[in-house]
């Protein structure tokens, strides 16, 4: 099944390196259909904080104010051995092994965009990481929600903001991952207000509660976490990141997983959910669920490649061959991806028929 994922990856990749070529029709449609995680909510709310736990790895800029300026869409391939690395769609052929260079260029790439303002771009940036550390996803950190524009913003930043993450989430497709700082008031979070306007019955969106530990002494988010104060489809999961004082101190991600494990299983409060609790459950459920997701989407990407194939085939017989024209070599090439993609899909179904077991 994780064989399945990567495929969608790679097919995911092929659609955005072809959708820098031209806006042919079939192409956002593709896209559209594939599965993705998305990761909202308020600013600072821990986003991308729960991001970096997921995949297990030190690369995101993070911390207090607004930092995520730009989407980043990023897909983690798990392969067998050898040594991590990662790559940008805008820097092909460079491979980076110091993750520390990749938040740097995460960093310079959104100013690039933007300028060293505190504007927000649409424009994503996407990253792929290979790891022998990770599942097979591919998430979306996107800029936190705002209430007021701040100093060097335009008025009209509030609902950008809301309207880039809404085009994002509201995708049938997407599932939500909803950031909530367990220090604020659940009745005023942005992640689940948005969220809930376009998944109201909570079928593709998972709670993710951030911030346990900065809660009031005396107060705790057991009521939360076992869906007595907000119920959602799937159940909450609690989350200790590291703080802005561990991020000054470096403390790493290995020690911060350990910590958070520990904390889960030593607190008597959370005790009994903490098998149920972290950054490392999260990133299996997450996996899991995207499998399902994949596994229930395969015929019908199947027969859209296949409509493709028959639109491109038209259009190519009608612009008349040989082809010359730019248009119809640049069709020409997308049909023969999609003949390849449509020959993986057909080796791989007969292992995922829905509703029987992988052979
Ligand atoms: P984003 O703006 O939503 O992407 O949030 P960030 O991941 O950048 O985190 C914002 C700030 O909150 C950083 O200083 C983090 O260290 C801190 N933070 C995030 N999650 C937690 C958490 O679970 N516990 C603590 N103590 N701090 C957190
Ligand atoms: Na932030
Ligand atoms: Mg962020």
């Amino acid at each position: 099944m994780e064989n399945l994922i990567s495929l969608v990856n790679r097919l995911q990749r092929a659609c955005t390196a072809l959708g820098d070529h031209g806006d042919e029709s079939a192409l956002p449609t593709l896209w559209d259909s594939l599965p993705s995680i998305a990761v909202v909510g308020g600013q600072s709310s821990g986003k991308s904080s729960v991001l970096e736990s997921v995949v297990g790895k030190d690369f995101l800029p993070r911390g207090a104010g607004i930092v995520t300026r730009r989407p980043l869409v990023l897909q983690l391939h798990r392969i067998d051995e050898g040594r991590e690395y990662a790559e940008f769609a805008h820097l092909p052929r460079k491979r980076f092994t110091d993750f520390a260079a990749v938040r740097k260029e995460i960093a310079d790439e959104t100013d690039r965009e933007t300028g060293r303002s505190k504007q927000i771009s649409t424009v994503p940036i996407y990253l792929s990481i290979y790891s022998p550390n990770v599942v097979n996803l591919t998430l979306i950190d996107l800029p936190g929600l705002t209430k007021v524009a701040v100093e060097g913003q335009p008025d009209s930043i509030v609902h950008d903001i809301e309207n880039m993450v809404r085009s994002y989430i509201e995708k049938p497709n997407c599932i939500i991952l909803a950031i909530s700082p367990a220090n604020q008031d659940i009745a005023t979070s942005d992640a689940i207000k948005i969220s809930r306007e376009v998944d109201p019955k909570g079928e593709r969106t998972f709670g993710v509660l951030t911030k346990i530990d900065l809660m009031d002494k005396g107060t705790d988010a057991v009521d939360m976490l076992e869906g007595r104060s907000y119920k959602l489809q799937f159940p909450w999961i609690g989350v200790v990141n590291r703080s802005q004082a561990d991020i000054n101190k470096s403390v790493d991600m290995i020690a911060a997983r350990r910590r958070e494990r520990e904390y889960f299983s030593s607190t008597p409060e959370y005790k009994h959910l903490s098998h149920r609790m972290g950054s490392e459950h999260l990133g299996k459920v997450l996996s899991k669920h995207l499998e399902s997701v994949i596994k229930s989407r395969i015929p019908g990407l199947q027969s859209l490649i296949n409509k493709t194939i028959i639109e491109l085939e038209t259009e190519l017989s009608r612009l008349g061959k040989p082809i010359a024209t730019d248009a119809g070599g640049k069709l020409y090439m997308i049909m023969e991806i999609c003949r390849i993609f449509d020959q993986i899909f057909k080796e791989h179904l007969d292992g995922i028929r829905p509703g029987g077991d992988k052979v």
